[in-house]
């Protein structure tokens, strides 16, 4: 079948294909998009954005922490190795963490550490809203704050992630 690239394709999917065509938005989660298919059909693209960020924030903790967790770190092993996923590899890209000198990659690996043993789950920062030297800036400041405020700063992140995501899928 061909993909699914219009709101009226998706209204119409069953929840397989609705499934297969969402679950990227949502880092290795696509739990999100099938939770999401009963709420068929929404109005516009909005809507449908605010259905799918309606089920993540309406799922466990556990699933929360999940989905975090799920994410790669920015310029970290998985990306060195060339193992991220498509939509991941072009976000690390956009921000221009493919291009590190030796020093910034040290500078990204000793913060994502830093990060992940302060708060027991990655750094999340919507990598196409920013470029590589506001990150590092963005990573120092975030380090200070409450788990649960960055808790909650990740999910807002992922809804952007997932917001860029389903603008990709829909533009043609
Ligand atoms: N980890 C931190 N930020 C991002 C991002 O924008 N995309 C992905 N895939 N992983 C991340």
């Amino acid at each position: 079948m061909s993909p699914l690239r219009t709101l009226t394709d998706l209204n119409a999917a069953d929840r397989a294909a609705f499934t297969a065509a969402l679950g990227h938005l949502f880092e290795h989660s696509p739990w999100v998009a099938e939770e999401t298919w009963p709420q068929r059909p929404f109005r516009d693209v909005a809507h449908l954005h605010s259905a799918l960020c309606g089920t993540m924030r309406g799922a466990t903790r556990e699933r929360q922490l999940a989905l975090i967790r799920a994410h790669p770190d920015l310029a970290g092993r998985l990306a060195q190795q060339n193992k991220l996923t498509a939509e991941s590899t072009r976000e690390q890209a956009s921000a221009g963490l493919n291009q590190l000198t030796a020093e910034e990659l040290a500078e990204f690996q000793r913060l994502n550490a830093a990060y992940l043993g302060s708060f027991g789950f990655p750094f999340i920062i919507c990598a196409r809203l920013s470029n590589k030297s506001a990150i590092l800036t963005v990573m120092q400041t975030r380090g200070g704050s409450s788990p649960e405020q960055e808790f909650q700063t990740a999910l807002g992140e992922i809804e952007k992630i997932a917001q860029l995501r389903l603008n990709d899928l829909l533009k043609t």
